[in-house]
């Protein structure tokens, strides 16, 4: 099937919309696993996950989460760190076990242990049932940069210069900004049952442009998703702009 693609006005009308496709998850099966992303795309979802929890609308008591990716090295304390950013946006503000969540480790030593130990993790889970993706403006998705061939598992990587920079806005100085990540792959996110991309802005328009109509390479990340089955884009006008259809 191909991806879905859903235009809305306003990015609270992505977040609601998207709100009530993971309600609907956790609804049907309350022992769900989440794949999350951190960034600005999806912190409206996570802000209507958190007032839905408060009016008892859902229980994350048996959900399980698996975050796309984790600056290396970082430890989970840093306010930079992906694992803080889950903490503090949706994690401390519902009813999930802390040991539910997974991050990426961003302070072992091992770094090639905690890839391995990450996909392991994920396939003892029965795997994701609705992962949550945005998308960088070259087509990254998680950190899986544009490249010669789409990574497969989880991995490390060495940040681009453009994603170090457009990051650094989050820390003191661009030299504090972390020279690599780990990340799920391309084919870990692929075996997600369902996906959900969230998109707002003009500076998003000609990734999700390549991702929908561009040739499927790995020069654009995202464009992997036209092989599964259920894709579903959340766009606002402006991040669908460039789309032909
Ligand atoms: C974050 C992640 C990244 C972001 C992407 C878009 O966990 O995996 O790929 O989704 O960089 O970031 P925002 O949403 O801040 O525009």
């Amino acid at each position: 099937m191909p991806i879905q693609v859903k235009i809305f006005d306003t990015y609270e009308q992505i977040s609601q919309t998207a709100a009530d496709l993971v309600s609907e998850v956790i609804h049907q099966k309350p022992a769900c696993v989440l794949g999350l992303a951190t960034g600005s795309s999806p912190l409206g979802l996570y802000r209507e996950l958190v007032r839905r929890y408060e009016k008892k609308e859902l229980d994350f008591s048996l959900v399980h989460t698996f975050n796309l990716d984790e600056y290396f090295p970082i430890d989970p304390d840093n306010p930079q760190s992906y694992r803080y950013f889950m903490n503090q946006n949706l994690f401390k503000h519902i009813n999930i076990p802390l040991e539910n969540t997974h991050v990426p480790h961003g302070n072992d030593e091992d770094i090639e242990a905690v890839c391995q130990n990450y996909e392991k993790m994920l396939a003892r889970s029965g795997g994701v049932d609705i992962q949550i993706l945005g998308i960088g403006g070259n087509g990254h998705i998680a950190f899986n940069e544009p490249a010669e061939a789409f990574a497969d598992q989880t991995h490390q990587v060495d940040l681009e210069e453009s994603t170090i920079k457009a990051n650094s806005r989050f820390f003191a100085s661009e030299a504090e900004v972390p020279r690599k990540a780990i990340t799920m792959g391309i084919g870990s996110i692929m075996k997600a049952k369902k996906i959900l991309l969230i998109a707002n802005g003009a500076v998003k328009a000609k990734a999700i442009q390549a991702c929908v109509e561009g040739p499927i390479s790995p020069a654009c990340p995202a464009s992997a998703l036209r092989f599964h089955p259920d894709v579903t884009i959340l766009a606002d006008r402006e991040a669908a702009k460039l789309l032909s259809r």
